[in-house]
C-alpha cells in the first residue's frame, strides 16, 4: 500500500494549490479521514468525538449503514440523467418536502448547495416583486455567490459590496448583545418592531423580500425569543412582503421541538430554502415555495446536478432514518441534557458569557469578562485546540468569532454530552489559564 500523506505534508500542499480564502480550523489543522456513528477518525488513527457534523451537515451519523447502503444501491443503478428526464427519487423527495410544510408551499427545485438555493429564492422574489431590494438581519449568513455575499449580514464573509440587490440590513434579535440595549421581555421585541420603521424609511415600501434564519449559524447560533418571528411575520403581510426563511443549518428536527425552525416559532414562511443536512453528507439543497412564487421564473431553468438519483435517494434515506429512530425526539432530549450541562459549566467558567440555541444547535458565547462581555475569540480558538487535543470537535463562529457551535450528530446520547462535557470543563480551564 502507499504511504498515507500526513497532515503537515497536506496542510502545505492545501497552501499551494487551493484558494487562500478557504480558511481551516486550528494552528495544526487535521485531515479527518474515517467516520462512524458519532466519531470521526485523523490520519493517525485518532479518534474522536464529533460535536459538529461538518458544519450541521452529517445530520444523522456517520456512515450510518441504511442510508449508506441505499446510496451504493442507487450507484450501481444510475448516477446521472439530468433534469431533463424524470428522475423517481426526485419527484418522491419534493412530495415529501411538500407533506413536511405547510399547505401553500407546493413547488420545489433542487440545488446542490445553500448558497444555491438561496440565490433561487432571491430570484424567484426578485422577479414576482419586479424588486431588487431585499431585508436581511445583521450576523446572517446566506451564502457565499454574487448575490448572497450581500444578503449575508458580516463583513468578514462580504469580498465585495457590489450586488444585483439593494440589501437593507434589519436590527438582530441577539438578546445577549440587544441592539438597543433592552432585556427580553420588557424589551417588548424592539428589534422586531423595528423592521417597520426600516421599511418606511429605508426602502421603497416594496422589499422583495424579507430573509432570515431561524437560528443563525455561522453568525453563533444566535437564537431569536419567542414572539420576533410572529411579530416580523405580522408586519411583512401588512406589506405584502415574502418571508423567506433560510433553514440550511435548522432543518431535520434538529432544534427539537420541531421539524423546521420556523415551526418552532409559529410562523409559515414564503420560501423554504434548505441544504447542508438533508442528505447526510451528500450534496444538495433546495427550495420550497408558493404556486405563485414559483411561476414568477418565465425562462428554462435547471440544474444539471440539482437533486441527482444519488442525492435524492440519499436524502430519502436519511429523511427515513431520522424518522424511524424518533432522532427529532433524540435531539429534544439530549439537547437539553446538554444547555443543562453547559450552563453547569458556564456557573465555573468566567470565559463563558452565553449558552443558547434549541435541541442540538447550542451556542456558547466566549468573553474576557461576564461584566462588559468583550468578546474573547483567542479564547474560542484556544478551546477548539485544546478540546481536539482531548478528543472533542467542536465549530465556532460569530461576527467576532468568539462562539462555539456544538451541532453533533442527531443519534447523539447523554453519555456523549457527559463524555464531552468532561473534556470541555478541562479544556476551558487550560483555556482560561493563559488568555492571549
Ligand atoms: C444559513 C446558511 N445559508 C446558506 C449557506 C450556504 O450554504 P452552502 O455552503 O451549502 O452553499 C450556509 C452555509 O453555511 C448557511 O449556514
Amino acid at each position: 500500500m502507499p504511504e498515507e500523506p500526513t497532515a503537515s505534508e497536506l496542510l502545505r500542499r492545501h497552501r499551494e494549490s487551493l484558494f487562500p480564502s478557504v480558511s481551516l480550523f486550528y494552528d495544526e489543522p487535521i485531515e479527518l479521514r474515517r467516520g462512524e456513528r458519532q466519531f470521526v477518525y485523523d490520519g493517525d488513527g485518532r479518534q474522536y468525538l464529533d460535536f459538529f457534523g461538518g458544519i450541521v451537515t452529517v445530520s444523522t451519523g456517520h456512515a450510518v449503514p441504511e442510508i449508506n447502503d441505499a446510496i451504493k444501491e442507487q450507484l450501481d443503478r444510475i448516477t446521472h440523467t439530468s433534469t431533463l428526464f424524470l428522475i423517481r427519487s426526485q419527484i418522491e423527495l419534493a412530495e415529501r418536502l411538500r407533506a413536511m410544510t405547510p399547505d401553500k408551499l407546493n413547488k420545489v427545485f433542487l440545488t446542490n448547495s445553500g448558497t444555491e438555493a438561496n440565490d433561487a429564492a432571491l430570484l424567484v422574489t426578485t422577479l414576482n416583486r419586479n424588486s431588487n431590494e431585499l431585508i436581511a438581519l445583521r450576523h446572517s449568513y446566506h451564502g457565499r455567490s454574487f448575490a448572497t455575499i450581500n444578503a449575508s449580514g458580516q463583513r468578514h464573509w462580504r469580498s465585495t459590496t457590489l450586488s444585483p440587490l439593494q440589501v437593507h440590513y434589519a436590527r438582530n434579535p441577539y438578546c445577549y448583545r440587544c441592539p438597543f440595549g433592552l432585556e427580553y421581555p420588557s424589551c417588548d421585541v424592539a428589534c422586531a418592531i423595528d423592521l417597520e420603521d426600516l421599511i418606511r424609511t429605508s426602502t421603497s415600501g416594496n422589499p422583495a423580500a424579507f430573509i432570515a434564519e431561524p437560528i443563525q449559524g455561522v453568525g453563533g447560533f444566535i437564537t431569536p425569543p419567542e414572539g420576533y418571528f410572529t411579530r416580523v411575520k405580522e408586519i411583512l403581510d401588512k406589506w405584502g412582503i415574502p418571508f423567506i426563511c433560510d433553514e440550511v443549518q435548522t432543518a431535520w428536527g434538529r432544534l427539537g421541538v420541531a421539524d423546521w425552525g420556523f415551526q418552532a416559532y409559529g410562523v409559515e414562511p414564503d420560501v423554504v430554502v434548505f441544504a447542508k443536512g438533508l442528505a447526510n453528507g451528500i450534496p444538495i439543497g433546495g427550495l420550497i415555495a408558493t404556486d405563485e412564487l414559483a411561476s414568477s421564473i418565465r425562462s428554462l431553468s435547471l440544474s444539471t446536478f440539482g437533486g441527482n438519483p444519488i442525492a435524492s435517494t440519499a436524502a430519502l434515506a436519511n429523511l427515513n432514518y431520522i424518522a424511524t429512530n424518533n432522532l427529532r425526539e433524540n435531539a429534544l432530549v439530549v439537547g437539553a441534557h446538554l444547555k443543562e450541562r453547559l450552563w453547569e459549566l458556564q456557573e465555573r467558567h468566567w470565559s463563558i458569557g452565553d449558552v443558547r440555541g434549541m435541541g442540538l444547535m447550542v451556542g456558547v458565547e466566549l468573553v474576557r469578562d461576564k461584566e462588559t462581555k468583550e468578546p474573547a475569540p483567542d479564547i474560542a480558538n484556544a478551546v477548539l485546540s485544546e478540546a481536539k487535543r482531548r478528543g472533542l470537535i467542536v465549530g465556532k463562529g460569530g461576527l467576532d468569532g468568539n462562539t462555539l457551535r456544538i451541532s453533533p450528530p442527531l443519534i447523539v446520547t447523554n453519555d456523549d454530552v457527559d463524555a464531552a462535557i468532561v473534556i470541555l470543563d478541562e479544556t476551558f480551564t487550560a483555556a482560561e489559564a493563559n488568555p492571549a
